[in-house]
């Protein structure tokens, strides 16, 4: 059995009360089941107070990005994966797509920073997926490939080993329209048949996740995809309920 997971990614959503409020309702009210891990993902600024919160309670705490650089130097601005190892954060959400579009992530950043986030002991959870554009042109299945060869090349099969993927289509995030059941599927067989090619075993073991307009109504039709490990959850995870209700959903699947 593959481990599942539910991650909840804040984006540039939060404050301390929010943070307070949320680890509290949700370690209240989610029994978490060891076989879906629980995770929230709070802005960089939060993420000292999440782990705290959280802190033997069963709720994990990662970060939404991490610097190419693993230790530290003269980069203003930047985090490393060995400060996130440092607070205690176990995993980080790596070249999500608004990354990509908004602030120039390259393929080539991706797994760089996928590299340097394995280095440091903190779980990267790379993120894929095609645009509309792309999709339309038939062309979603060579553009994952491109991006998940990139990261192949720079970690390797062992490299995948200690990682998670999140496919997420960008025409399907934030934007209420969810691939449907057998899209989601179909690309996440697509990732797994390409990590295969690399080593069988690791690629029947990789926690694969969808993201994109996950709601507590459609998470189950989508949990319910043999190749589909949990979710990526934006927009629903800043409502308690509507988290804990995909979360149920990961568990009763
Ligand atoms: P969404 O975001 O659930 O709001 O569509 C998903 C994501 O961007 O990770």
């Amino acid at each position: 059995m593959r481990q599942m997971m539910v991650a909840g990614n804040w984006k540039m959503h939060g404050s301390v009360a929010f943070t307070r409020d949320m680890i509290q309702t949700l370690t209240a009210s989610v029994t978490v089941n060891e076989a879906v891990t629980l995770l929230v993902c709070p802005p960089m600024l939060y993420l000292t107070q999440a782990i705290q919160a959280a802190s033997n309670t069963s709720l994990s705490v990662g970060a939404q990005n991490c610097a190419q650089i693993q230790t530290t130097g003269a980069y203003t601005g930047e985090v490393s994966a060995t400060m996130l190892a440092d607070v205690g954060c176990q995993y980080v959400i790596i070249g999500h797509s608004e990354r990509r579009a908004l602030y120039g992530e390259t393929d080539a950043v991706v797994a760089e920073k996928t590299k340097v986030a394995l280095a440091a002991g903190v779980k990267p959870i790379v993120c894929v997926g095609e645009t509309l554009a792309e999709r339309e042109a038939g062309q979603a299945e060579t553009i994952i490939a491109t991006q998940l060869d990139a990261v192949s090349k720079v970690i390797g099969a062992a490299g995948w080993a200690n990682a998670i993927i999140a496919y997420e289509p960008v025409w399907a995030i934030g934007t209420g329209k969810t691939a449907t059941p057998e899209q989601a599927q179909e690309i996440h067989a697509f990732i797994r048949h390409q990590l295969a090619k690399l080593d069988a075993h690791m690629a029947e073991a990789i926690t694969i996740l969808y993201g994109g307009s996950v709601k507590p109504d459609n998470a189950v039709t989508i949990f319910s995809q043999p190749d589909v490990d949990g979710g990526l959850i934006g927009g629903a995870s800043l409502n308690s309920d509507d988290f804990a209700k995909i979360y149920a959903a990961a568990v009763a699947h």
